[in-house]
């Protein structure tokens, strides 16, 4: 036999057997699309392929998924769901009351999962007291990012006031800096706003406004000086601020050229992936006036109901992967969340990590932690696109601060 001859016939078993395994392969929607979350899906990739699961990527741009989601809905409509999506809060909830998710709870019974996942993620891993999404993490949306070389060279020291996080802002805009890197997107906005809402009314007005949509709440001088806030955000962004992805905003802090993003801890995946290390070259806290609150948002993966038993049996093998303590300490190392489970020690987190961690458990416990508007976590998935309209309409100049507020009553009205 030649060699070529050889080869061929090498090439073709290797082909047969890569079938073989392929056959048995989730295809997994999700939203990870920037350095730091490609290198997180790379983690759960790897997990599964050393299981001998395969792996079909499906990945739609856009934080806080409302475009993964428009795109989910079509590809159900047309009878070709995908095996596992990566979904957040009320969206699980009303794909749940569609029936269109798969039952986890032999699997979760035989891994004990209700005792080691909180109170706040089961709320929304569970429908109708069944098992229906596999959380991964837990990520929160009020953290500020920081450039820790700028800081210095600025003379500035952590922030603990609202007005001393605005001198620190106008500080770095006087030296000709960008003060706030910041994209300008709907749901970026209202990653923001999270923080404006609970900096300017505290937890009880974040409750009434946010989770229980309180028409006097909403239409409040509170919210009125939570929209002032966010035009005293929009005061230090930069010129290029419209649809810049939130990542490139995370790069110009990297880069030095920018002081403070508020953004949700997936932007320490960035700063990770670009070598840095937390409390060294960056810095982060919480945006001041939040302290000892925690607005979070969890990552889970929903499985849909599909025929095939292969594919069944593809994803329980996933479900089982993410909430294994192994995989949730190495995913949520590179994606910057910490994890869904409650049972992970912090030790091998980075200062990030751990302060995320611990200041988790007391928001829980003080009565803290609060699910995030802008990340599907406080309110159903129209209720959260009406307000999306409202606030970025506002950021980009179209309402006052108290004709926004005004909207915010009528919008989540007609959004209900
Ligand atoms: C998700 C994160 C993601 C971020 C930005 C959030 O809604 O929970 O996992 O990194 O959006 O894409």
């Amino acid at each position: 036999m030649t060699m070529m001859k050889k080869l061929h016939m090498t090439v073709a078993v290797l082909a047969l057997s890569t079938t073989a395994a392929a056959a048995q392969e989730v295809e997994v929607l999700h939203w990870w699309t920037s350095g730091g979350e490609a290198a997180a899906v790379g983690t759960l990739r790897d997990t599964l392929a050393a299981g001998g699961i395969g792996w079909q990527d499906m990945p739609v741009a856009g934080g806080g998924g409302s475009d993964a989601m428009t795109v989910l809905r079509a590809r159900v409509t047309a009878g070709d769901a995908p095996t596992a999506v990566q979904m957040l809060g009320f969206s699980i909830q009303d794909w749940a009351a569609e029936g269109a998710l798969a039952n986890l709870d032999s699997l979760a019974a035989d891994q004990g999962w209700a005792d080691v996942v909180p109170a706040a993620l089961q709320r929304f891993s569970t429908y109708d007291g069944s098992w229906v999404a596999a959380p991964v993490n837990v990520h929160s949306t009020n953290w500020v990012w920081a450039n820790t070389a700028l800081m210095a060279e600025l003379g500035i020291t952590q922030p603990t006031s609202w007005e001393e996080f605005v001198a620190a802002m106008e500080t770095a805009k006087a030296a000709g800096y960008t003060a706030l890197a910041h994209g300008g997107q709907a749901w970026q906005e209202a990653t923001m706003f999270d923080s404006m809402v609970m900096g300017a009314g505290g937890p009880d007005f974040y409750q009434a406004a946010m989770v229980d949509l309180d028409p006097a709440a909403l239409g409040s001088d509170t919210m009125v000086e939570a929209f002032d806030r966010m035009a005293t955000l929009r005061s230090y962004v930069d010129d290029n601020f419209s649809g810049r992805d939130w990542n490139l905003a995370t790069a110009m802090v990297i880069n030095g050229d920018a002081l403070f993003q508020i953004m949700g801890d997936w932007a320490k995946g960035e700063f990770v992936n670009a070598g840095m290390t937390a409390g060294n070259e960056f810095q982060c806290f919480r945006v001041p006036g939040t302290e000892g609150t925690v607005t979070f948002n969890s990552d889970q993966f929903a499985m849909f109901n599909v025929a095939d038993e292969s594919d069944q049996a593809s994803q329980l093998a996933m479900a089982s992967a993410v909430m294994s303590p192994e995989f949730q300490v190495t995913f949520n190392l590179v994606k910057g969340s910490v994890p869904a489970r409650t049972d992970i020690p912090s030790d091998q987190f980075d200062a990030c990590g751990q302060l995320g961690m611990a200041q988790l458990a007391e928001a829980a416990a003080s009565g803290g932690l609060f699910g995030s508007m802008a990340h599907g976590h406080a309110n159903t998935p129209s209720v959260q696109n009406a307000m999306y309209d409202v606030i970025t309409a506002h950021f980009n100049g179209e309402y006052d601060a108290a004709t926004a507020a005004a909207e915010l009553v009528t919008a989540v009205e007609i959004a209900q």
